[in-house]
């Protein structure tokens, strides 16, 4: 397809409710979106030692950006901010000074939790990095979901219309973003 999008979700875990909704998301792309999450689970802690020298994983996850027309964000929110592989995963791709994959990347950002705020401190401090690492982050609609028990049915859907609807008009939203920030 012409424009493929990574998504990277901020939880390692196997039954992870953002890697659902990840999966629930890439659903409601336009045939010309492709999709593909990224590995950041295999990444070395950043050490600035390194920079010269970076893991294959850190190259694989630099070029994987750099080859993306847009990046999405999906993560939960730990101790009010964000999980520490998804920072890890930032920092590594951000370096050495100046050869960051960010830069330019159109970003979107949504998060799941159990909790009644919906990730919206993590997804402020996700902003933060984001606003630094010049990729511009689409500001609306917000996505805070909170999941509870039946959100998602066996196979992994949404069983609210009105989310899959609400998720709908973001992705809409989103491919226009990643459109008007294209090359
Ligand atoms: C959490 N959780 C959580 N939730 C929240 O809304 N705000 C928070 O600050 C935190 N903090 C936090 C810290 C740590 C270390 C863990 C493990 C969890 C709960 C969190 O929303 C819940 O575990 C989600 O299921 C995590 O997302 P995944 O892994 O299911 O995608």
């Amino acid at each position: 397809s012409q424009y493929q999008i990574a998504i990277i979700v901020g939880s390692l875990r196997k039954d992870s409710i953002n890697r659902k909704l990840a999966q629930a998301l890439i659903k409601l792309g336009p045939s010309e979106f492709s999709f593909k999450q990224l590995e950041i689970g295999d990444l070395p802690l950043y050490n600035q030692d390194q920079d010269a020298n970076q893991a294959a994983s850190v190259v694989r996850l630099k070029n994987e950006v750099r080859a993306a027309s847009g990046v999405i964000f999906v993560t939960p929110e730990y101790n009010r901010s964000i999980p520490g592989v998804l920072k890890n995963a930032i920092d590594n791709a951000s370096r050495p000074y100046g050869d960051s994959a960010w830069t330019g990347k159109p970003a979107g950002v949504l998060g799941a939790s159990i909790g009644t705020i919906g990730t919206a401190l993590a997804q402020q401090h996700l902003r933060n990095c984001l606003a630094y690492l010049d990729a511009p982050t689409m500001g609306q609609p917000e996505v805070f979901i909170q999941v509870k028990e039946g959100f998602f049915d066996e196979a992994g859907n949404i069983t609210s219309a009105d989310t899959v609807r609400f998720l709908q008009g973001w992705m809409d939203r989103y491919v226009l973003w990643v459109k008007r920030h294209a090359e």
